[in-house]
């Protein structure tokens, strides 16, 4: 028989996300800061994953490593069973590019920036051209309730709204997995519960969703928790 080779996607029984053993350690001149100290997490298609801890216990490392913003100092990183822990940053930014949405607590928006242009700018990176990138920005912020807000810069925008055009920016490459450091945490109540409700939407929809919060009750809206003590997974 000749063997087919499977698309990341139908490879049911490999996670979308595995760490093992990964560890990171800052240097600041005389300083070693160990941020994480062997962390395994697995992180399969579909689930609903909150990553729970107090303030300085790794969450946002983690979350660079998962993102593909940084690398481990030692252990590896696959995604979809691919061992992303030793590409160089080219390749970090083409898998960040195809497989990751990113949602900050801060929205990230570009400043005198368009919510249309914002939302399309990821797009940028994919080599779509513009006519393209304006016109598939469109269909996420429609969708989103912001369909009337397209020329607006983000002063213009609450912060709720804001964190809408971020979520659409975060969807108009479809990826697999969205990761999201603290969504909620300029927000202010029903804001919050609205950003909420729309990531578990999308997790309905199929996509992953990773969660970072040092809040208990936005943690408990999750499938599972995972939590980081002092660098560790402690349950
Ligand atoms: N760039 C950095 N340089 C040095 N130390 C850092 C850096 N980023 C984070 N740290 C340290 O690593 C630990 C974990 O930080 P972080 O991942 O930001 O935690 P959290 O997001 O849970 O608040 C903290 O002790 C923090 O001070
Ligand atoms: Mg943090």
């Amino acid at each position: 028989m000749t063997a087919v080779p499977l698309a990341p996607e139908l490879l049911v029984g490999t996670p979308l996300i595995e760490l093992r053993g990964v560890t990171r350690v800052y240097s600041t001149g005389r300083l070693e800061v160990p941020a994480l100290r062997g962390v395994d997490v697995d992180v399969w298609p579909g689930e609903f994953v909150a990553i729970i801890g107090h303030s300085g216990s790794g969450k946002t490392t983690l979350m660079n490593i998962i993102g593909c913003l940084d690398r481990p100092t030692d252990g590896t990183y696959r995604i979809a069973g691919e061992d992303v822990s030793s590409f160089d940053d080219d390749g970090l930014a083409r898998i960040r590019s195809r497989t990751i949405g990113f949602v900050f607590q801060n929205y990230n928006l570009l400043p005198r920036t368009s919510a249309l242009e914002n939302v399309a700018t990821p797009l940028l990176y994919q080599g779509v051209g513009r006519r393209e990138r304006l016109e598939r920005a469109k269909a996420p912020l429609e969708r989103l309730g912001l369909g009337d807000r397209l020329t607006h810069e983000p002063s213009e925008l609450s912060g709720g709204q804001q964190q809408r055009v971020a979520i659409a920016r975060a969807l108009v490459t479809e990826p697999a997995l969205i990761l999201a450091d603290e969504p909620t945490g300029n927000l202010d109540t029903a804001s919050g519960e609205e950003v909420m409700a729309i990531l578990h939407e999308l997790n309905d929809e199929g996509r992953t969703i990773v969660l970072i919060t040092h809040e208990a009750e936005v943690a408990a809206k999750a499938q599972r928790q995972i939590h980081v003590r002092d660098g560790m997974i402690v349950s």
